[in-house]
């Protein structure tokens, strides 16, 4: 793995992107931990400092493009370019059966999980053009799944495929790999909040594995994608869920 490049986790202050955050760190990467959650955000970077890493906190609303544009110009120069990101900012379904969604948290879900999606890899590959990078977006097993109650997290994470490859497609010969990583179950908040707003849920999902990912194992797999152990690795959309989506 390259050492010292300068990577922004969006979502970085909990759950996949606070795992990958510390990792990165650890691995002598200058990382940016982008979230809309200041008070995490902020004591986590403190706290990869005080462990000798190479941390900064910026505030982002991934929905707002000034926002994220913001977010991407500070790692820039904080760090001397952007090598790499990845994209964990992202919120659950509100657990509705699709005739009783309202448009409203369609907008909501899809806002983030997609538009900001869209808006953090339009501004990251941007500051990548100099230099090349790889982004991974974080999708889910939810993409391929038929998940109740689910309707518009799946939508909004089959989505971020169809986008992962065309953007992976347009920007190879520029020297900038884009891959989406599908996660399945994992042990942190959303999956808490998933759970609790959605009780049929689990009854309809199948790990071979039986149990949930911990961060860490998902984050693991995240940082390799950055990293240039994987140079050959370009639009691929990685299952890393303990067999779920071959049931
Ligand atoms: N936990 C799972 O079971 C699971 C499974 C598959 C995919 N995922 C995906 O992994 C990603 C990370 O999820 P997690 O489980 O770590 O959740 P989490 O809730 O622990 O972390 C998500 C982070 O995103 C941030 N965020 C939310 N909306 C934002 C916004 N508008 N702007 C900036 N930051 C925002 C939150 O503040 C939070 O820090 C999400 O995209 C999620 O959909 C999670």
């Amino acid at each position: 793995m390259s050492e010292a490049r300068s990577i922004i986790v969006t979502g970085g202050a909990s759950g996949i992107g606070r795992a990958a955050s510390l990792l990165l760190a650890r691995r002598g990467n200058a990382v940016t931990i982008a979230d809309r959650d200041v008070a995490a955000g902020q004591a986590l970077a403190a706290a990869i400092r005080d462990e000798g890493g190479r941390a900064l906190f910026v505030p982002v609303d991934v929905r707002e493009e000034d926002s994220v544009k913001a977010a991407v110009a500070q790692a820039v120069a904080a760090h001397r370019g952007l090598h790499g990101a990845i994209n964990s900012a992202g919120v659950e379904q509100k657990g509705r059966w699709l005739h009783e969604l309202d448009a409203a948290d369609w907008d909501f879900c899809t806002g983030i999980n997609l538009r900001g999606m869209f808006l953090c890899l339009k501004h990251q590959i941007a500051a990548m053009l100099p230099a090349g990078g790889a982004v991974v977006a974080i999708s889910s097993a939810a993409a391929v799944k038929g998940l109740v109650g689910s309707a518009e997290y799946c939508a909004s994470k089959a989505g971020v495929i169809g986008l992962v490859n065309s953007a992976a497609a347009e920007y190879a010969e520029r020297g900038i790999r884009i891959n989406a990583l599908l996660p399945g179950g994992t042990a942190t908040p959303l999956a808490e909040r998933s759970s609790a707003g959605n009780p049929r849920l689990a009854g309809t999902l199948r790990i071979p594995m039986g149990r949930l990912a911990t961060p860490d194992e998902i984050a693991a797999a995240a940082v390799w994608l950055v990293s240039d152990e994987s140079s050959y690795v370009t639009g691929a959309s990685l299952a890393v869920d303990g067999g779920m989506a071959i049931t």
